[in-house]
């Protein structure tokens, strides 16, 4: 049998996409007690710090039947310079399937290549995929629905903005990003899903969040930026995320953080605490869409 990996939103077709946010809904409810992953082991290789990621995915897996094993860079050989192509082969003799979290996409793509068992990209510096799925699902259970949600990311264009991109191709709704000049998404992703939906990339905070439904921030130094840190604080003034901004956004607009959050910087205090906000939510919801992920990538090899 075929493995399926997931390494960008674009590895699930929008129906696929939906029934994995549905079986996420009935994963939350509690109306679901199988083990599909029972007797097996995920591999979670780390080159970056994580809490969310590594604790949905160890618990997730623990609850699905499986056992998870936390593997550093900073202990494994990879770390060292063993290739990924060989870290890829021996570890598809042990376990039943690899989260990665590392810096270059083109890594994930080179493990998923060479391993003959599911990956799972973790984030890179390009795409945040499983941040996405807990995203999509906080918006479906805001709103019944992404159909017809006006979407607006304010800030730096980076692997978070790129993973709503494809959302945006994928499912068909408007996005509206608000980026300084330079920090602007990914051109490729960009032109590839502007030709799907309708795309919009602006200076102007207040020009992509105007009736919008979802106002979604992330950090504006990313890890592996943290030299970058006092540049972007300059660059990014005046993209912050507050309730001037807010109050151009639709009625009952929703605000998404995929955390950690700095305060004062690309969000204030009050919205990420305000009623609006729903990050924590969005926190919780790794955990199901992690869940309802890994069951259909792993569940009943
Ligand atoms: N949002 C997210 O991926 O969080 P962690 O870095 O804590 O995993
Ligand atoms: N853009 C952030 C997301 C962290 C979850 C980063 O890459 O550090």
């Amino acid at each position: 049998m075929g493995k399926r990996d997931f390494l960008s939103a674009n590895d699930l077709t929008r129906t696929e996409c939906q029934a994995l946010l549905d079986t996420a809904i009935r994963m939350k409810s509690g109306d679901y007690s199988d083990r599909p992953l029972a007797g097996q082991t995920l591999a979670l290789i780390f080159a970056k710090s994580s809490t969310r990621t590594r604790v949905s995915f160890e618990v997730g897996a623990r609850q699905l039947g499986a056992s998870a094993l936390f593997l550093s860079t900073n202990d494994i050989q990879l770390g060292r310079g063993e290739p990924i192509r060989d870290t890829a082969r021996v570890l598809s003799r042990y376990v039943d399937g690899i989260m990665i979290r590392t810096f270059a996409q083109q890594d994930v793509e080179e493990l998923a290549q060479y391993a003959d068992i599911p990956i799972i990209n973790g984030l890179t510096d390009l795409l945040h995929p499983c941040q996405l799925l807990a995203d999509l699902l906080t918006v479906q259970e805001a709103f019944g629905t992404l159909d017809g949600r006006v979407v607006a990311w304010i800030g730096d264009g980076n692997n978070m903005a790129n993973s709503w991109i494809e959302a945006a191709g994928l499912f068909g709704f408007e996005l509206r990003l608000a980026c300084p000049e330079g920090y602007q998404p990914n051109r490729a992703i960009y032109e590839a899903n502007a030709r799907r939906t309708r795309l919009l990339i602006t200076k102007d905070p207040g020009e992509a969040v105007a009736g919008a439904h979802v106002v979604n921030t992330d950090v504006w130094a990313s890890m592996g930026q943290e030299s970058e840190a006092e540049a972007r604080r300059q660059a990014f003034a005046g993209y912050c995320i507050d309730d001037a901004l807010l109050a151009g956004a639709a009625s009952d607009a929703i605000v998404l953080h995929c955390l950690p959050a700095h305060r004062g910087e690309e969000i204030t205090e009050a919205v990420l605490e305000g009623p609006r906000s729903r990050v924590w939510d969005e926190a919780e919801n790794r955990l199901h869409a992690q869940k309802a992920l890994m069951a259909m990538l792993m569940g009943n090899r």
